[in-house]
This record gives structure tokens, C-alpha cells and sequence, in this order.
């Protein structure tokens, strides 16, 4: 939102402080755009299951004996019991209050002395089932049955995704590191989504990994694209030769609202997942994979080096921003929007938080 100088200022605190806003998201934003729930090779078998939170909503997916994924309610449609729990596999769905039965369909199968019950039919009872696509081996759910599929939300991202990472078909979490930070989901976003901080907070992402003077961010759909050439790859600690087309490429694809793909030389990907908690606290999760999940030293030792360098240098950062828009003595500044972009510029926040307002104030 522009002010009377025509500047575009940040926004105001509240959007990240009170806890009304935060219900507002869960019921609105959370509901209605596409999040991450699990892996697919989590799901191999027909039967496996693994169940997720979601805007207070238990869910789970679970393979069928088709082969195909779908994602139902975590509710039992006879008297509202919970159905699974965790993960695991199973031949058909059980509930544990009273034994009513589903097929890995959702379909009812059997329920106790329900033959005995006038009018009683098991075909007009079903699970509520989620929208749920497969996104080059991740699962994501949308609770909005009329939400646009993913490839609309975030045009040419499966086709960019595919050319960076050619043996996702392959790929298995191997680590999955957990970071909670003391702030609202947005200020771990928007710190995500801007590198006006970065040569000044992290010398080795700045240094090590990208040429910050090529490092631009722009908005493609409701993705924020993250483009930059590299340093010098010779000095890389690890072998990039992968073989692979774009081996020599840093690249990233922020899916609004919380979850991003990265690409790092060698064609290595990882990934960020969002987890809102409540309005001050968020977890994220930084997944690292390898062919067939089997251990990979290269990987773990960049998973480990990231999480001591570019991620506890932006827990501090994000915290601190938290505390500080709970002060009486901020005024939302201007955004730095140069209009070259470029690594300085913060017109990708400026994006992210036109989505924000939209997603909050409608
Ligand atoms: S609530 Fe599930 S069988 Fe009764
Ligand atoms: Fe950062």
C-alpha cells in the first residue's frame, strides 16, 4: 500500500502479532491454497498412511490399492471419532469406537448391525475426501475443493523443478531438520523472500554459493522464482558434476504460502516447509534428499552446514524482528523497492505481502 509520498510501506505489526489475524489465516488463507503433507515414497504401499495437521483440521493421506493417493478427514462418519493416528499400513480403515470399516477408497464397507437398521446404505457413505496432487513426488492437499490445480498457481514450476532435479523420480528424504523460531510464519517468509540481508548476515551463502549482484527474485504466478548465478563453482566443497543438465545453478521456488523448493549446484534439492504453530511461533522444516533415501555424505554434511550457518544466522534475525514488532515505538517503514530489482531490492516482499493483505483482509 503506497503512502501519500508514494513509498510502499511494510505492514503494519498487528498482521504479525495478533492472535485474531492468525485465526483469520487458519480459516481463510490455510484452507484455500495448496500445502505440503507428506512424501510420497511415504506412501509406497497401498495401505500406508500418514496423518497431518492442517488449520486445526487432522488429516491423512493414504495409498490406495489403485495405486493413487488421496487424502481424506481424519473423522469418523458415524460419530465423529478420530480414525488413525501417526503412520503406518493398513488392509482397510478401522474405527476404533465402533468398528465401522473403510475401504482405502473411503468408502464405507462394513459397520456393526447396521443390516438390522431400516434404510440403512453403506454406498451413500464415504470419508470426506481432500483435493490432493502429487507435485514431482510431493504430496500437497488443498481443503478448498474449487481451488485451481497446482500447475495454475505456479505456471512452469513443474517443468523448471523437472529440469533441475531429472531423478526426482528417485529421490527419498534422507533428513528432515526441525527449526523452531520464536516469530510469525510471514517474518520467516519474508525473510526467506529477500536478499537485501544477506551479504551483511550470511558470508557464507554470499560468498561461497551465489554472485549476490546476479541474485534476483520475481514473482511467476503465486511463486516467487529465486535466480542467481554462482560464485566461483571451483572453490565448491563438494563435487557438482552430476551430469545433470543446470549442475552449475543455484535455483529456488517459493510456493506461496509455505512451502519452497531449492536446487543447489550438483543438482542437490531441499526444501523448506512452513509450519504455522500460532501467531508467535512457527516450525520449519528443511528437507534434504537422496536416490533411494540411502545415506549420502555429501547431502548430510550440507544439510549440516546450512543449519549452522544460513538458518541459525536467520533465527536470529526473525526473532529479533518479532520482538520488534511488538514495540510501541515501530512505524511500519518503506520497503526498498529499487525498480531494477536485484539482490538490494525488496520488491519480492513487496509481492508477498500484497498476497498477505489479500489473504487477511479479503
Ligand atoms: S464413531 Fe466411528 S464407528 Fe462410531
Ligand atoms: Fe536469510
Amino acid at each position: 500500500m503506497k503512502d501519500d509520498a508514494g513509498l510502499i510501506r511494510s505492514l503494519d505489526a498487528r498482521y504479525y502479532t495478533d492472535p485474531q489475524v492468525f485465526e483469520v489465516e487458519k480459516r481463510g488463507l490455510l484452507a484455500r491454497t495448496w500445502q505440503f503433507a507428506c512424501h510420497a515414497s511415504e506412501l509406497e504401499n497401498p495401505g500406508d498412511y500418514v496423518t497431518f495437521d492442517l488449520a486445526d483440521e487432522s488429516l491423512f493421506s493414504i495409498k490406495g490399492r489403485d495405486g493413487h493417493i488421496r487424502t481424506f478427514y481424519n473423522v469418523c462418519q458415524h460419530r465423529a471419532h478420530q480414525l488413525v493416528s501417526g503412520v503406518g499400513n493398513t488392509r482397510v480403515v478401522v474405527c476404533p469406537y465402533h468398528a465401522w470399516t473403510y475401504e482405502l477408497t473411503g468408502k464405507l464397507r462394513a459397520a456393526p448391525n447396521t443390516k438390522s437398521v431400516p434404510g440403512f446404505d453403506a454406498a451413500n457413505i464415504c470419508l470426506t475426501e481432500v483435493r490432493t496432487e502429487i507435485f514431482l513426488g510431493f504430496v500437497f492437499v488443498n481443503l478448498d475443493a474449487n481451488a485451481a490445480p497446482m500447475d495454475d498457481w505456479f505456471p512452469n514450476a513443474r517443468a523448471e523443478l523437472e529440469s533441475f532435479v531429472p531423478n526426482w523420480a528417485d529421490l527419498k528424504p534422507l533428513e528432515w531438520v526441525e527449526i523452531p523460531e520464536n516469530c510469525n510464519w510471514k517474518v520467516s517468509v519474508e525473510n526467506y523472500s529477500e536478499c537485501y540481508h544477506c551479504t551483511l548476515n550470511h558470508p557464507t551463502f554470499a560468498t561461497g554459493v551465489i554472485r549476490p549482484e546476479t541474485y534476483d527474485i520475481q514473482p511467476q504466478g503465486y511463486c516467487l522464482r529465486h535466480t542467481t548465478e554462482c560464485s566461483d563453482l571451483s572453490q565448491m566443497t563438494y563435487d557438482i558434476e552430476s551430469g545433470f543438465p543446470n549442475h552449475d545453478k543455484y535455483s529456488s521456488w517459493f510456493l506461496w504460502p509455505m512451502f519452497s523448493f531449492q536446487v543447489y549446484p550438483g543438482n542437490l534439492l531441499n526444501t523448506y516447509h512452513w509450519r504455522a504453530i500460532d501467531a508467535d511461533h512457527v516450525v520449519v522444516w528443511r528437507g534434504w534428499y537422496s536416490v533411494d533415501g540411502t545415506d549420502n555424505p555429501v547431502v548430510r554434511r550440507m544439510a549440516q552446514q546450512d543449519r549452522a550457518t544460513t538458518v541459525e544466522e536467520d533465527i536470529h534475525l526473525v526473532e529479533s524482528v518479532q520482538r520488534g514488532l511488538k514495540s510501541r515505538g515501530y512505524v511500519p517503514g518503506p520497503l526498498v523497492v529499487d525498480p531494477r530489482c536485484g539482490v538490494n531490492s525488496e520488491h519480492s516482499v513487496m509481492h508477498l505481502q500484497r498476497w498477505m493483505r489479500e489473504a487477511i483482509d479479503g
